[in-house]
């Protein structure tokens, strides 16, 4: 198959490259590399620079007549959406409403989707499952929303054939390490942990520690990167068969609180992880855990790399190495 990948160069995107083209499938990355990486790129796929915010990289780009199109190419940082709403809107909003314009401009149907668990707001119920109401408490995740429901549109007006997936917590590098470059600038937990292991940050501040789980630090579902991939690759079997469109939670059922995160991480590497605890910070629920029933119904999906461990051995497989 003829496979288009925007925003493939990134940490998500990169994965699912390496195993498309493991697959044989013909892939095509298109990026402006803001936060990707050139060499992630598995060397069988074509690299293709743009910007989906430029309709003349894309009507160019779609001279070649791919079979389907996955789309993970946004800016993801939570925080400084709600300072800089703007180029999320901008990049987020129109980059997407651009790409879809394209691909029915150029009669191609199908689209997988990067959603996220930031369009459920605070959870009402655990775990979420994908009927839970969507309410989101930052402007990324009303990106995310927003776009979810253009594709509700263009699939009834415009026979666009959709899978949504809405990760949470993505986490951990290639189990087969085919992936070399670590992301350099992320606000999550796991890769702040592993930055203090290797000291290339002082210490890791722990927002809050008087919620209402065991050890009374927030709890987060886990998603080995290798697991999303498996799914997006099943997702695309699921749109080549079928006409249905799919929204589907991408998560373990279960959570880990910060401090089973660093205890994990100080068996792993062997160093210290200095931290220390601070308030709570606005917009922090105590506990999100997805329910992935319906991707197990749907797709025959579930994680198989996400405990712990495994997560925090093939991170540190990249960071022992700094
Ligand atoms: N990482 C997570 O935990 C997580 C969780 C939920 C959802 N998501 C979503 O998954 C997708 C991929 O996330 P990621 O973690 O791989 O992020 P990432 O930043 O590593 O990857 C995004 C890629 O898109 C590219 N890109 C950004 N804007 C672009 C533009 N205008 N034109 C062309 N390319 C552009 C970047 O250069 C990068 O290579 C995003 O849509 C994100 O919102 C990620």
């Amino acid at each position: 198959m003829k496979i288009l990948v925007v925003g493939g160069a990134g940490y998500i995107g990169s994965h699912v490259v390496a195993d498309l083209c493991e697959k044989g499938n013909d892939v095509f990355v298109f990026d402006n590399l803001y936060s990707g990486s050139i060499e992630n790129i598995d060397k069988k796929a074509k690299f293709i620079m743009g910007d989906v915010n430029s309709e003349n990289d894309l009507d160019k780009l779609f001279k070649i007549k791919f079979d389907i199109v996955f789309h993970f190419a946004a800016l993801k940082a939570a925080g400084e959406s709600m300072d800089n709403p703007e180029i999320y809107s901008k990049n987020n909003i129109n980059g997407t409403i651009n790409l879809l314009n394209t691909m029915v401009a150029h009669d191609i149907k199908k689209i997988v989707f990067s959603s996220s668990a930031a369009v459920y707001g605070y959870p009402k119920y655990l775990p979420i499952d994908e009927k839970h109401t969507i309410k989101p408490i930052n402007y990324y995740g009303y990106t995310k929303k927003v776009i979810e429901e253009i594709l509700n549109w263009y699939g009834k007006l415009k026979e666009i054939n959709y899978a949504t997936l809405r990760y949470f917590n993505a986490a951990g590098y290639d189990i087969n390490e085919r992936i070399k470059e670590r992301e350099k600038t992320t606000a999550n937990l796991l890769p702040i942990v592993l930055e203090c292991a290797v000291g290339l940050r002082e210490k890791l501040n722990i927002f809050g520690d008087d919620y209402n789980t065991l050890d009374g630090t927030g709890i987060r579902d886990y998603i080995h990167v290798n697991d999303l991939s498996n799914a997006h690759l099943k997702a695309m079997d699921y749109l080549n068969k079928n006409k249905n469109n799919l929204v589907l939670n991408l998560g373990t059922g279960h959570g880990y609180s910060v401090l089973e995160v660093i205890k994990m991480a100080k068996k792993i590497t062997g160093k210290e992880i200095k931290h220390s605890v601070i308030d709570r910070r606005a917009g922090d629920p105590e506990k999100l855990i997805a329910s992935s029933d319906l991707a197990k119904k749907t797709i025959n999906w579930e994680a198989e790399h996400s405990d712990l461990e495994k997560i925090l051995t093939s991170m540190w497989n990249l960071y022992s190495k700094i």
